[in-house]
This record gives structure tokens, C-alpha cells and sequence, in this order.
């Protein structure tokens, strides 16, 4: 009801000031200062995504908030607090994790996403779905960035709040991520309200590279214009920035997402040895299998004319084989 979730509201600010606190000023927060500085977080970065620290412990938020009057029941239900299983009584859920605020689009803190701080796992812990929390359809980040999303007409989408928060520490200020989750279409729908483009920005592992292909098609079908950036192997745009700093990472990566095909036939490429002639036709074969896919003429006939060239073939062979598949492809 209305008024439950003005309780889930109020405890999410509530204790969004608590970790905040315990991390700027208490002993408690000594381990969570040491390993924000560690991952170079600054100052402005702490204050802007107001990150917080969990204490080590098992009841020290539930203490804070039952304190000031809050029904344990109404912290578990905002996932704030856990049930114990074995004994009456509640339990912090966040315990020794560096804390990032989750807002919602009216910049409402609606639930958290909690880095472990030390070994163990799991490596990130978000809330759990609650009447105001809803993964699917919200983007960490967007009330922050939502004026230079619009200003610029570009959303850069990231995986993660950290990586959103190190961006915005190299200078890029339109940056979203989900958590946790996939990008869904009311994800898509959203970034298409605010922006024409979206550059994904995601991991440039194995998993991050799929993701990418799916989260593309998705944000293709609501409408968007997609690129994709371009990270060396095995880096994310956290560690990107730690590596090679804000201004390359503005130039290199930003300034230089690909079309979401270009992107394609480097991911296609990569595990092949093109010197060698077979691998060098299945590598053909695979890309204009993928052109098949492309619904515009102009696009298929780029990439078509890139391949003739690259390998010296002959465009109307190309174009026969690819129209081929085009027609089985229907
Ligand atoms: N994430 C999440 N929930 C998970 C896993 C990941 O919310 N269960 C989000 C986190 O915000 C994380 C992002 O997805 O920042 C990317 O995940 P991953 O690449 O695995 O994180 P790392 O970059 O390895 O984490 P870190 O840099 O903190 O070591
Ligand atoms: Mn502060
Ligand atoms: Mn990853
Ligand atoms: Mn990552
Ligand atoms: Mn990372």
C-alpha cells in the first residue's frame, strides 16, 4: 500500500545516511575508506554517488533504524534486513561491503548495491525486488545523468554502478548501468525517452561481449542507434581508467564506439588466423551470414564492399552468395 511504501522509502534514506556515515567519519568505516582509496575513488565521487560502508557486524543497521522506530517487518520487506531461519529476529543484510545508493528515476533511494570488502562471496549483493524496487526498469545512474544524457543525445549504458561512478570520475557524466540484470525492453524504452543513441560500454570479456550483441538487438528494437566501444581484452571501463586515465579513455573508448556489425567482425575475427585459407572462408561465410541479418541495403552493401576489398574478391560473387542467404534467411 501508499503508506508501506513511504516506510520502504524512508528506511532507504535512512540508511542510505547511515553507511554514508559510517564511512566518512566512524573507526567502523576505516576498511571501507581504505578500499575506496584503493580503487581510487575520490572525494567528489563519494559525495556525488553518496557511497557508504556496511559495517562488519550483524546488527548494526538493524539497531540504528529499529532505534529511531522502524518496524523490523517493513525492513525486511525493503530488504534492508533479513529474517534469521533458525531463531525469532532479524539480521543486517549488507555486512562489510562498500555500498552504492540505487535511485530511482525521481532520485529516490529505493535500494543498494554492496561491494564485498575482503575475501568471500557473494561479490556484489543488490536488494531483492520490493514494491519499490524493480530491476527491470531501472537504471542506476539516470537521475545523475539524465540533463547530459539529453544534452547530448547519447547514453552510454555500463554493467555496473562502478563502473557508472569511475566514469563519471573521467569525465563522462551520461552514464547508466543496470545491475545485475539483463537489459530489458522497458530498460530500452527508457534510454530511448532521453536519448537517440546508446553506446554500451560493457566488459570486454567473453561475457561482456555477448551481452553486448544481446543488449544491441534490444535497444535496436526500441528504436535506438547502437554502438559499441571498443575495450583491449579483458579490461572493464573501471580498470580501463585506472590504467590509462581519463583523457584517453575519453578519446579511445568513447570517442570511438563502433557499429554494432564493425563490432561483429572483430569479435568473429579474433580466435581466427585469417593468413590461413580456410579459416579465412569460414570467417567470410560467418560475416555474411550476419549481413543476411542487417534489414538496409546501404549497411549490407558497406560491409559487402569492406570484405572485397580486405581479401580481394569479387564484389558480385559476394553479393550473389550473401543474397542467397538473405533469401533463406526469410
Ligand atoms: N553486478 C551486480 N550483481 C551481480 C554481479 C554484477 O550488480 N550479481 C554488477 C556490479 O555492479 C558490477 C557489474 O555488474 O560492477 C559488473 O560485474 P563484474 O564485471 O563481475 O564486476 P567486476 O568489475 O569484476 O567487479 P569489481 O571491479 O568490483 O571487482
Ligand atoms: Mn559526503
Ligand atoms: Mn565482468
Ligand atoms: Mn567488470
Ligand atoms: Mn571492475
Amino acid at each position: 500500500s501508499e503508506n508501506r511504501n513511504t516506510q520502504l522509502y524512508k528506511g532507504h534514506v535512512e540508511a542510505a545516511v547511515f553507511y554514508h556515515r559510517v564511512f566518512t567519519l566512524t573507526d567502523e568505516g576505516k576498511p571501507g575508506r581504505e578500499y575506496a582509496a584503493n580503487r581510487e575513488f575520490t572525494k567528489d565521487q563519494i559525495d556525488q554517488f553518496q557511497i557508504g560502508f556496511a559495517p562488519i557486524g550483524w546488527e548494526n543497521l538493524s539497531t540504528f533504524l529499529q532505534k529511531k522506530g522502524f518496524n523490523p517487518k517493513d525492513l525486511v520487506e525493503a530488504g534492508l534486513l533479513a529474517e534469521r531461519e533458525q531463531s525469532d529476529g532479524v539480521y543486517d543484510r549488507f555486512r562489510s561491503r562498500l555500498m552504492f545508493p540505487i535511485w530511482d528515476a525521481q532520485g529516490k533511494v529505493v535500494g543498494f548495491s554492496g561491494r564485498l570488502v575482503g575475501e568471500g562471496k557473494p561479490k556484489y549483493l543488490n536488494s531483492p525486488e520490493t514494491p519499490i524496487f524493480q530491476k527491470n526498469k531501472l537504471l542506476y545512474g539516470l537521475h545523475l545523468a539524465r540533463a547530459q544524457i539529453r544534452k547530448s543525445n547519447v547514453a552510454v549504458l555500463f554493467e555496473g554502478a562502478a563502473d557508472v561512478v569511475a566514469a563519471w570520475g573521467a569525465g563522462v557524466t551520461n552514464g547508466v548501468a543496470t545491475l545485475g540484470t539483463a537489459l530489458t525492453p522497458e530498460h530500452a524504452k527508457i534510454l530511448r525517452r532521453n536519448a537517440e543513441t546508446v553506446l554500451i560500454c560493457y566488459d570486454s570479456d567473453q561475457a561482456g561481449q555477448s551481452a553486448a550483441f544481446r543488449s544491441a538487438s534490444v535497444l535496436e528494437q526500441a528504436g535506438c542507434i547502437v554502438s559499441i566501444a571498443n575495450m583491449p581484452v579483458d579490461l572493464d571501463p573501471d580498470d580501463y581508467i585506472k590504467r590509462y586515465g581519463a583523457e584517453q579513455f575519453q578519446t579511445d573508448v568513447i570517442g570511438n564506439g563502433q557499429t554494432v556489425m564493425a563490432f561483429k567482425m572483430k569479435y568473429l575475427r579474433q580466435e581466427k588466423n585469417l593468413q590461413d585459407e580456410g579459416e579465412r572462408m569460414v570467417y567470410i561465410e560467418e560475416v555474411l551470414q550476419e549481413l543476411a541479418k542487417l534489414p538496409r541495403a546501404i549497411e549490407r552493401d558497406h560491409y559487402l564492399r569492406q570484405i572485397a576489398d580486405e581479401f580481394s574478391l569479387s564484389l558480385d560473387v559476394l553479393k550473389q552468395e550473401q543474397y542467397r542467404m538473405y533469401k533463406e534467411s526469410k
